[in-house]
């Protein structure tokens, strides 16, 4: 075993594993998948097919592909039991709570465990892929007392999602926008939740148990929760005035300021800036947002403020009003995340499977020594 004496807060710089997934350049801004930049993709592909090429890492021929969104179309139904259990859980609850519950609840359902057996392994990433959406608009309706709607066969991947949470068939802008944003949001790196993911994998346990830490520490305000957050920080804002003196107390009070910064990125994320031009679509088709102008407003002032600290825009800076546009509830930006970025954790699920040493670092003991045990009537503070 070798050991360093050196620790890094957050692992700052530390690598964790060779990947062959996704890169990102951060000082250039650029992101790809498998070595295809995400703006093509974002132009050219669609989600389930983007999943395909994380996950087994080529771009499938067309009946490869056709097999497997077949695949995932048959096993988008989830079980009645999962749904009574769902039914249970209380309608107050953060949605992600529920998904990261549902999708450990699979294991018991699915409680084979065969990491070597390639069917497996084919099985386990399509029931995710399939179940997970079902899973977050069923939360959705239940928790209003309504039933869930059965997947329609039909529809694509991302116009299912949509059709499955307000029961009508969303019209093609928004399903394509929709599935766009799914794929921007499938796969980054070593960032917490794929962290996550792969500690889990590394135990050779089972992949809902995987999918299922990972969907909890991606909900976290500092990951991908901040995405709910940015509204909640645009709302209380207001107005395009009140944009400078909020972004100046957040830096007198050293407050993060929702949906900038990166560990990685130090100019905006390419990513954003997709979805800038996204939300500008939806904005066209469907009507202005007077949030936008102070989204603006903010990108100006922390520029001004931040930016040569390297402090821009992320992902979850602009995936909100694209979501809001499309008629989505707040709560449900960040398991929409969940949604796309399972293909990402599948994928590392995969690589870690291929190459496993169990993830165990070390520490550095900074406690007390040769402390006496006490009886209970001696202690005190
Ligand atoms: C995602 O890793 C990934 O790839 C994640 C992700 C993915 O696709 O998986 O891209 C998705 O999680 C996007 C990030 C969403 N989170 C937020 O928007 C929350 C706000 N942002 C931050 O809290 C922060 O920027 C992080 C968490 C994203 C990054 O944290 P780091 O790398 O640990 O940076 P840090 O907190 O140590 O900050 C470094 C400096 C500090 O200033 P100094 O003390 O050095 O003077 O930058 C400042 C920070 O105060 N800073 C900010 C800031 N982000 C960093 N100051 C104000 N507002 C911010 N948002």
């Amino acid at each position: 075993m070798t050991t360093t004496c050196e620790y890094k807060p957050g692992l700052d710089g530390i690598t964790a594993a060779y990947s062959g997934i996704s890169s990102v350049n951060g000082k250039e801004g650029l992101l790809e998948y498998r070595g295809i930049p995400i703006e093509e993709l974002a132009e050219k592909s669609h989600f389930l097919e983007t999943a395909y090429l994380l996950i087994w890492g080529y771009l499938p021929q067309a009946d490869d592909l056709e097999a497997f969104e077949a695949e995932v179309r048959e096993h988008r139904r989830i079980k009645y039991r999962i749904r009574d259990m769902m039914k249970c859980f209380p309608e107050s609850g953060h949605p992600m709570d529920a998904l990261q519950t549902s999708a450990a609840a699979l294991g018991l359902f699915y409680s084979r465990r065969v990491l070597d057996d390639p069917s497996y392994i084919r099985a386990a990433v399509v029931r995710l892929l399939a179940k997970i959406p079902t899973m977050v608009a069923a939360f959705q309706l239940l928790r209003h007392g309504n039933d869930s709607i059965q997947p329609r066969d039909d529809l694509s991947y991302a116009a299912n999602f949509l059709y499955m949470l307000t029961e009508k068939e969303p019209d093609e802008l928004s399903a394509r926008v929709f599935d766009v944003c799914l794929m921007l949001h499938a796969e980054h790196g070593m960032n917490a939740s794929t962290f996550s993911a792969r500690v889990t994998a590394s135990t050779l346990t089972d992949p809902y148990a995987v999918i299922a830490s990972a969907v909890g520490t991606l909900a976290g305000p500092l990951h991908g929760g901040a995405n709910e957050e940015v509204l909640a920080m645009l709302e209380r804002i207001g107005s395009v005035e009140n944009v400078r003196p909020f972004v100046e107390e957040c830096i007198a009070k050293k407050s993060k300021i929702m949906g900038f910064g990166h560990r990685v990125y130090k100019v905006k994320d390419p990513r954003a800036k997709i979805l800038q031009k996204l939300a500008e679509q939806v904005f066209e088709k469907f009507g202005a947002d007077r949030y936008y102008e102070i989204a603006l407003e903010m990108e100006k002032v922390v520029a001004e403020k931040l930016g040569q600290k390297g402090i821009h825009p992320n992902v979850d800076f602009y995936s909100g009003l694209v979501y809001r546009k499309l008629g989505i509830p707040q709560d449900l930006f960040t398991p929409i995340f969940a949604i796309a970025r399972t293909a990402g954790w599948l994928a590392h699920w995969r690589e870690q499977l291929g190459e496993n040493r169990i993830y165990r670092p070390t520490q550095i003991y900074v406690g007390k020594r040769n402390q006496p045990y006490l009886p209970l009537e001696e202690r005190s503070l």
